[in-house]
């Protein structure tokens, strides 16, 4: 027989406010072209994105996601020092440790919250979700702010033709609270490791830095110094995400409306039900696959925040949710499905009640 007493949580957890931020530059397709051979129309027509916003040196990793907080806590109507923990979804924070989640909690002003970062890609938004849902039914958080945010244009090799024009700096941010009704349903997630070299970055830190490395004491580096990418002038290329487009973009059209079906089924309610569609900004054609794949009414609104945004992988969904709300097109309480998608190859599915 177990001494320990049952965990006493809310019933049910919901996203209580939302907060974006957008680095103040925007980055016209023309700037993209200077450095690859491409052009407006087809980056416009085969990705969708016209404008996207690359960060400033003072828009850091913790700026952004300091402003987006703010936001999203202001929005949720509660203090930051009611915050449990602060989890942050990102691939773009350069230092292995500590956590940039503890940067921000603090500056924030919480409690001393449990605070930590996960990685999951373009999927790190519906998991940093699922985690802070389970944290406020099981009761170790009364508030869970959760955060994507990257700087990808730091990862972003300007002269790539498949990935110059794709990437975008941003923060995303909400605040999940207690609920008396069911308000964020079952995720359907996983990964699919096999398909882990589909997107990755160029090279690891440990090689892309091998002599400085060996003088600091840091050990022997591995791989070979001379297969390190060389950009047109012959420097050794800062690492950078590359994928191989046409493969992530199959999985994503055939696999990726499957488990957005799976989550609507989770969540017991048919695409009739669904007021907004919130899905990963990776292409506006994959969006719109979706779309017809998914049979989704008219009626249902369809975040295409790429136009302007680009992919900003784990701020896309927040920063979408936050636009949407913000222009009207949806409205709180509104049933909407999110899904992410990305790196690993990881996904993340479910169906939330908007804040
Ligand atoms: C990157 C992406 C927009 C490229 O679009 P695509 O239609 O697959 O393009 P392809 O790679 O098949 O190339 C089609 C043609 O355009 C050309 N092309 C490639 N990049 C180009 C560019 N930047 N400008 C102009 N032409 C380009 C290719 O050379 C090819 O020419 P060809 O037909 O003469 O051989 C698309 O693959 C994509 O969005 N992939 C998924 C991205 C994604 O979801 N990532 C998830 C990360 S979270």
């Amino acid at each position: 027989m177990s001494k320990i007493k049952p965990s006493k949580g809310a019933p049910y957890a919901r996203i209580l406010g939302v907060g974006g931020y957008r680095p103040t530059r925007i980055v016209p397709n023309e700037v993209i072209l200077e450095t690859i051979d491409s052009s407006d129309e087809w980056i416009r027509s085969r990705s969708g994105i016209e404008t996207r916003h690359w960060a400033s040196p003072e828009e850091t990793v913790a700026a952004m996601s300091i402003e987006a907080s703010g936001k999203a806590i202001a929005d949720a109507g509660i203090d930051a020092a009611q915050i449990g923990a602060v989890v942050v979804s990102t691939v773009s924070h350069f230092s292995q440790t500590p956590a940039i989640a503890t940067e921000i909690a603090d500056r924030l002003g919480t409690d001393k919250a449990a605070a930590f970062d996960i990685s999951a890609g373009c999927a790190g938004f519906g998991y940093g979700l699922t985690l802070a849902k389970g944290m406020i039914v099981e009761g170790s958080a009364p508030y869970v702010l959760v955060i994507g945010v990257e700087r990808l244009s730091d990862l972003t090799d300007l002269e790539d033709r498949a990935t110059a024009f794709l990437f975008g700096d941003g923060a995303g941010a909400v605040v999940v609270g207690p609920s008396q009704e069911p308000a964020i349903g079952p995720t359907v997630w996983g990964s699919e490791g096999d398909k882990s070299e589909t997107i990755k970055q160029t090279v690891p830190w440990d090689r892309f830095l091998p002599d400085l490395r060996l003088r600091a004491g840091g050990g022997t580096p591995t791989g070979d110094v001379s297969e390190l990418p060389l950009d047109s002038e012959g420097n050794v290329k800062f690492p950078a995400i590359t994928q191989e487009g046409q493969a992530v973009f199959r999985w994503a059209v055939f696999e990726m409306a499957k488990v957005a079906q799976q989550a609507l089924d989770a969540a017991g309610i048919s695409p009739d039900d669904l007021d907004v569609f919130i899905p990963h900004q990776a292409n506006v054609r994959i969006i719109d696959s979706m779309v017809k794949t998914l049979k989704l009414p008219e009626h249902v609104t369809v975040a295409r925040d790429i136009r302007t945004t680009g992919n900003t992988s784990a701020a896309s969904i927040p920063l979408a949710m936050e636009r949407l709300l913000a222009t009207g097109e949806a409205k709180s309480g509104d049933t909407a499905l999110v899904i992410g998608f990305g790196a690993g190859l990881v996904y993340a599915a479910t169906v939330v009640t908007l804040p």
